[in-house]
């Protein structure tokens, strides 16, 4: 359709709405398809088949214009019929859903895309998990996640892209470019929705949810960047968080919404509230009642109210006749929301290809996708004496140990649904495929997999639970374990925490290994046969005694379908391991936050002393991940020593695989501004390129730095600024990167 004929189409529909249709075109309902009722006496249950009942009954008078939760294509061929037949003006549902990582097909988690550090890995990934939700009748994802996470306490830190705003860019528009693609209405894309829109993962003491205080400097150099390259990529829809920001709700705030959003970046999309943020103005003792709760919202710019059973929208009407809002505003926001639904084409055919989503759903080279992009993650923290790869030519035996050995649902990691566990490869059985039978490979779980103390939203869902049976007793599996691993030439031990205890409603006091898994680290590693250690997690997890102790060690996140296979692949070499953390890796809990990018102080000499407990330095640094070669840096060069403040510097450097394997590396730029009108971080990551070297060969890698990446927000002049200052510039393979040159900007 023309953007004329989209024009036409929408204001055709919208002269013949009334004020409650129109609410009713901005109110999105869960609707669970599918999902069974609990079972009785399951305290805080809620009961999907009611829901459903309430959603169908308000489709009759025109009260509902998306959905969100249904991951079945009849069932959605269902609804959009129901919804078309049932109401006089026939405007079909717009189907959201929340493809984090995935519909069928699990790809790692988010966070484990970023520590890929290639955007690219990321738009394919997002793209193959368009094609499998669109395919089933899902038209839009809540997603991508770009809140930056400082704090690794907050579950949510898995769906994003860790702590940098330059890295956390780079993977949200790759992202978009991947949901979207290039033509909505092809049938492969749906829409991208870029959230919490913004500074969630700034919540007091990384408790979900908690209040944020930011002050403007850090909203605008680290919270918003990623937002506006999500803007910038297209994105056509964005989610508003649940909390205030700096006291004003973000689902009423003017000036993210409008002045931010809409007037600076030139977003032309429509937005949607977190579930429930509308109706939460009032609980949060912001707005008095439904009508002002509505009427604040959509006033700040807000579109689409998302809502389970109770709509604040349905205070619309009595908001337009009481003059709190315009019908003006009210009718821009139904222009936006039926422009999305005309440019995906839903308003011509709503319906789509069973039989052919099954086909798009099956197709084996998702799963070889999802595999490739689970290699490209793993980030190798330690090899000692080059412990891994191991060589299974000189294997009898491995055991394979721990909670998560053939933990198949663990392994996909929190936020997928539609996942498919018989073709889920665990770490076991990918190990096992591989060696084939001249190896004895053996699996023990050793303990029993500890039990968050307060359930989540998400254990409403069958699928997601990972219980021990009742006759698991833990003393004869802990007896086992130690004793198969006393039997065995390597032992590969799969530690961490299960999806359940990262992601939304997962923030977490302590990082320690739950349950008795470090217990059992130390009773294996005892016994003197071999460990390599993978860790299955998506925060820092208390690794100070294995990093002592284990010779290697290498986090696995939750890499997803193919993950067991992408695992094996990189334990016997057929891949070298390059992923980078995406955020530092504290010592502990007490170090929380800690950023590489932080500003210097009083007494720098003594940063790293400030606990008088325990070293000040992280354990693991930002950026930092080994492969089976090594690299060298040589032959830094600048086009220019000087520059004005519109000139862009070009760099180079040599990039020498020194080693004897072919291995990609991730080549890292820092920048640091030596003084000016703000104090500004001792380094941030201003470019990055993962390339592959083969052994013994040199690549020259170039980097171009823009007025832009030397520009930042500073809070005296409220507003963006270029310094004239004199900078250092460090390209290197980690946050310690070494080579160096420095230039000045006139
Ligand atoms: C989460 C969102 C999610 C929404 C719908 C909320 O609780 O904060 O990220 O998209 O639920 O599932």
């Amino acid at each position: 359709m023309s953007s004329q004929a989209i024009i036409d189409r929408v204001e055709a529909l919208l002269s013949q709405m009334t004020i409650e249709e129109k609410a009713g075109q901005l109110t999105q309902y869960f609707y669970f398809g599918g999902l069974p009722d609990p079972e009785p006496g399951i305290e805080g249950g809620f009961y999907p088949s009611q829901l459903r009942h309430f959603v169908e009954e308000q489709m009759k008078s025109g009260g509902v214009g998306s959905v969100l939760f249904v991951r079945d294509a009849q069932e959605l061929n269902n609804l959009q019929k129901l919804t078309v037949e049932r109401h006089r003006l026939g405007i079909p549902l717009l189907v959201g859903y929340d493809v984090i990582h995935g519909f069928k097909t699990i790809f790692p988690v988010p966070l484990a895309v970023a520590a890929s550090f290639e955007p690219a890995v990321a738009e394919r990934g997002q793209s193959v998990a368009a094609k499998e939700a669109r395919s089933i009748g899902i038209h839009w994802t809540f997603a991508p996640m770009v809140d930056i996470a400082r704090d690794p306490r907050w579950g949510r830190i898995i769906e994003s892209a860790g702590e940098d705003p330059y890295l956390g860019a780079a993977m949200a528009a790759g992202q978009v470019r991947g949901f979207q693609g290039s033509d909505l209405s092809s049938g492969d894309n749906v829409l991208a929705g870029p959230k919490h829109f913004a500074a969630y993962g700034a919540s007091l003491g990384g408790r979900d949810y908690d209040e944020v205080n930011v002050s403007d400097s850090e909203l605008h150099n680290v919270y918003l960047p990623p937002f506006e390259a999500a803007a910038k990529a297209g994105a056509e829809n964005f989610m508003t968080a649940y909390m205030g920001v700096n006291g004003i709700p973000a689902t009423a705030n003017k000036y993210l919404i409008t002045e931010v959003l809409r007037k600076e970046w030139g977003f032309k999309g429509f937005l949607v509230s977190d579930a429930n943020a509308v109706i939460n103005l009032i609980t949060h003792n912001f707005a008095k009642d439904r009508p002002s709760a509505s009427a604040s919202a959509l006033n700040a710019g807000l579109d689409m109210e998302m809502a389970m059973f109770d709509s604040a929208y349905s205070g619309i009407p009595d908001a337009v006749a009481n003059g709190e809002v315009s019908i003006d505003v009210i009718n821009d926001a139904v222009r936006r929301v039926l422009t999305a639904k005309a440019k995906l084409g839903l308003l011509d055919n709503p319906y789509v290809d069973v039989a052919r989503s099954e086909q798009v759903l099956n197709d084996p080279a998702h799963r070889v996708a999802a595999r490739e992009a689970a290699e490209k993650t793993f980030v190798l923290l330690k090899n000692e004496m080059k412990a891994l790869p191991l060589d299974a030519a000189k294997l009898k035996s491995i055991a394979v140990i721990g909670p998560f050995a053939n933990n198949k649902r663990d392994l996909l990691g929190p936020w997928c649904f539609a996942f498919d566990l018989q073709e889920t490869v665990s770490v076991y059985e990918g190990i096992k495929n591989k060696v084939g039978d001249s190896v004895t490979v053996e699996c023990a779980q050793g303990v029993a997999h500890e039990r968050r103390i307060h359930a989540s939203i998400f254990d409403n869902d069958p699928n997601n639970h990972v219980h021990d049976p009742a006759d698991f007793n833990e003393e004869v599996e802990f007896a086992k374990a130690v004793n198969l691993a006393k039997n065995s030439d390597v032992v590969v031990m799969v530690l961490g925490e299960q999806q359940a205890q990262i992601g939304e409603q997962a923030s977490r006091s302590t990082f320690v290994l739950p349950g008795r898994q470090l217990e059992l680290l130390k009773a294996v590693a005892a016994t003197g046969s071999k460990v390599i250690l993978l860790v299955q997690g998506a925060r820092p997890l208390d690794l100070n005694w294995a990093s002592e102790n284990i010779p290697a060690i290498m986090n696995i996140w939750y890499p997803g379908t193919s993950g067991g296979t992408a695992i094996a692949n990189t334990l016997f070499g057929d891949v070298s391991p390059a992923g980078r953390l995406p955020f530092t890796w504290v010592r502990s809990v007490g170090q929380v936050p800690m950023i590489y990018s932080r500003h210097i102080s009083h007494e720098p000499a003594n940063s790293d002393n400030r606990y008088w407990n325990e070293p000040g330095s992280p354990l693991y640094i930002f950026g930092h991940g080994l492969s089976y070669t090594d690299f060298a840096y040589s032959d830094i060069k600048i086009d220019k020593t000087v520059l004005t403040k519109s000139d862009s510097l070009s760099v180079e450097v040599t990039v020498t695989n020194s080693g004897e394997r072919d291995s990609d590396e991730v080549v890292q730029l820092y920048i640091h501004q030596r003084y000016g009108t703000a104090i500004r971080p001792i380094r941030e990551l201003k470019g990055f390129q993962r390339v592959h070297i083969k052994a013994g060969e040199s690549q020259k890698v170039a980097f171009s730095l823009t007025p832009n990446e030397l520009r930042y927000w500073n809070a005296a002049a409220k507003g963006w600024v270029n310094d004239s200052s004199h900078f250092d510039l460090w390209v290197g393979g980690s946050s310690a990167a070494a080579l160096h040159t420095e230039f000045e900007v006139k």
